[in-house]
Order: structure tokens, then sequence, then C-alpha cells
């Protein structure tokens, strides 16, 4: 049986408006940039998170980095040695043993590379600062690492600048997996990438996972880039979870409207499939994690809206097969893509 990594139950990050200095006389309004996400990850899974832009995804990536704290929740991460651990309640040398298991591949491999380090530098610092190896040992395993995500191992002394877009990517790959993790998480990875080597990184990111047994914690916004290498898709919506399903399921029939709606915008190669497809153009803007709509988040912009949207918050519940959080999820006959997109690749 497939053991759970990390379970996440009813976790919040609610970031304050306003800053410290305020008086607090009144409530403090805040963004609620993930709000009571629940979901697990098993261990050799890819569970992907996908949603447009300011969703939250990034802040709920950071919280299980414990770049900051949660507000509230709870993040189970099954160590290596079985123990289980509160993520969230860490400290000292307990969390620096746990982020050495889990690591962080950012959106941004120019802003995440120092342009003053040398590659050597860059992938083995953290060799160097948790005293692993240095010196020769620390070049031997740069050069290792360089190997395994395809770039040559006598470019340990190059600059970032002497490196293309793609090429930048693996250097933080190969940073992440230069402490052996068990899960990662992806921020983004092939987001800023051309399409050709957005599919060569995905590639190198599933080769890698199977060689190493690694976990991933899939981060995009395009539903398009997650469907060859995830198992299951969880899709949020202003800081909540709205659909979560295995991978297929939810391709060939989402269960939230939401989910329907990212889906036709999913890029279709062939013209003539591409008119035989739904199409749902979304409507308004993302409602805001400070102030968001009554009900269903989405209902301003859910073609399928009723009374019931507009008042009541509808709960993530069984349907289908996976999970889906809207009050029409059972009567609606959503359009996915699957049988289309089959024909064209
Ligand atoms: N440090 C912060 N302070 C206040 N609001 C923030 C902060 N970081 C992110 N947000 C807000 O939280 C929401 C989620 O952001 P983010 O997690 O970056 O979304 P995504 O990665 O899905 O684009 C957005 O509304 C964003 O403006
Ligand atoms: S609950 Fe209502 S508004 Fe929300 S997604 Fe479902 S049908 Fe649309
Ligand atoms: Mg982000």
């Amino acid at each position: 049986m497939t053991e759970m990594l990390l379970e996440i139950r009813d976790l919040c990050k609610h970031y304050p408006l306003g800053g410290p200095g305020l008086l607090r006389r009144r409530a403090v309004p805040v963004v609620r940039a993930v709000d009571r996400v629940s979901f697990d990850i098993a261990e050799g899974e890819t569970l992907s998170l996908v949603g447009e832009s300011g969703c939250g995804k990034t802040t709920l990536g950071k919280t299980i980095m414990r770049a900051h704290p949660a507000t509230s929740g709870e993040m189970r991460y099954r160590r290596a040695d079985g123990s289980i651990v509160d993520l969230g309640r860490l400290d000292g040398a307990a969390l620096k043993a746990a982020h050495r298991e889990i690591r962080m591949i950012f959106q941004d491999p120019n802003g995440s590379l120092n342009p003053r380090l040398s590659v050597r530098d860059i992938v083995g610092e953290p060799l160097r600062v948790r005293r692993i190896a240095q010196g020769a040992a620390l070049e031997k395993r740069v050069a290792e690492l360089l190997e395994k995500v395809g770039l040559r191992p006598e470019y340990l002394h190059r600059y970032p600048h002497a490196f293309s877009g793609g090429e930048r990517q693996r250097i933080g790959i190969a940073r992440a997996l230069a402490l052996d993790p068990r899960l990662v998480v992806a921020d983004e990875a092939v987001s800023a990438l051309d399409v050709s080597i957005q599919a060569q990184t995905l590639n190198l990111l599933s080769d890698l996972k199977s060689e190493f047994g690694l976990t991933f914690l899939f981060i995009a916004h395009d539903l398009s880039v997650v469907r060859h290498i995830s198992d299951r898709v969880a899709v949020m919506y202003v800081g909540r979870m709205v659909e979560l399903a295995k991978t297929e399921a939810l391709f060939t029939r989402p269960r939230h409207p939401y989910t329907e709606a990212l889906m036709s915008s999913v890029p279709i190669p062939d013209p003539r499939l591409r008119r035989a497809r739904k199409r749902i153009r979304l409507a308004g803007e993302v409602a805001s994690p400070i102030n968001s709509p009554s009900g269903c988040a989405f209902h301003p912009r859910c073609p399928y809206a009723t009374e019931i949207c507009v008042r009541d918050v509808p709960q993530l519940r069984p349907t289908g097969g996976g999970l889906a959080a809207c009050h029409h999820a059972e009567t609606l006959e959503l359009a996915g893509v699957s049988h289309i997109a089959e024909g064209a690749e």
C-alpha cells in the first residue's frame, strides 16, 4: 500500500492588511490567500496544484516550506524514519532535518540564481551550509548532479548568465536535488520557459522522479502543463480548493465549473478539433481574497450559478470519484478535453 507522505488539514494562511503599526480597534482586514485547504500526497505521487494567478498557490507552497508561519491548520509529514511530524510546529534541528527532505524549485531561474556565484557555489550551497561536503568532494558531487540534470559537469565554474533559461532551470533543479530530497515542491518550474523547453524540462522531472523515488507537489497556472506528469490534480480558486481528482478523470469530465472554464483554454493543436470543443470565456475578474463574494466565490463568473450559489458556501465533497466544491456538481454535465486532445496528439 502506498503511504501518505504529507497530509494537509484545514490549512489557512491569511495576511493581515495594514501592517503592525495600525491601531487595532476594529477587526483588521485580511487577505485569505489560503483558506481551509486539505489534501494528501502519497509517497511517489505527483500532485499538481492549478489555478489562475493570485489564487494562493505560491502561498501554499511557501507555507509548507515554512517560509512563513501558517495562520492555522496542520501539515503532517512522514519522515524517512517513519515518524510523523507537524511541519508547522517544528523548530531548530527538527525543522532543519525536515527541510533536508523537502526542497523547492522556483519559478524564475533568473531571479533565484545569484548571478555572482558560480554553478559550483549555487548547486553546492546546501552541501556547504550543512557541512556535508567541501572542496574536491563538493565539486565531485556538484558535477554528478549536473550530469543528472543533463548539463555538462565541466560547466561547474561558469556563472548563471552563460546559460539559457532552460539550462538555468536545470541548475535550480540540481540544487534542489543536492540533499537527496523526498518531496519536491516545484512552483511554476516551467512557466517561464518556451513550450519546447517546457516539454524537455517536464520529461527531465519525470525521469528524476523515477530515478530518485521523488514525490512532487507541482504548482502551475496552466492545466495543459500538468496533464502528462500528474497522478492527481487539485484546482484552487481564491484561496480554496474547488476540485481534486485523478488526472484523466478531471480531463475527461471536470466536476467544477471553474475547472471546466480553465480547461476550455487548454491549447489544442489541430484546428478542426479545436472548433469542436466548447469554449467558455471566463467573464469578470478573479474574486478578491480580501472581500470574496458571498456563497460560492466563483458565482459572479459562473454560467451555472443559481440562488443557492449566492447564499451558501459549497463544501468540498466526494463527487464522481474525486472531490468538488459545487452545489450542482452531481447534476452538471461539464465538458472535458480528453476525447478531443487524444485525437490531436
Ligand atoms: N506577503 C503578502 N502580503 C499580502 N498579501 C499577499 C502576500 N503574498 C501574497 N499575497 C496575496 O495572496 C494572494 C495569493 O497570492 P499567491 O500565493 O502569490 O498566488 P499564486 O501563486 O496562485 O499566483 C494574492 O491575492 C496575493 O496578492
Ligand atoms: S456552486 Fe454554483 S456558482 Fe459555484 S461553481 Fe457551482 S454552480 Fe457555479
Ligand atoms: Mg505563484
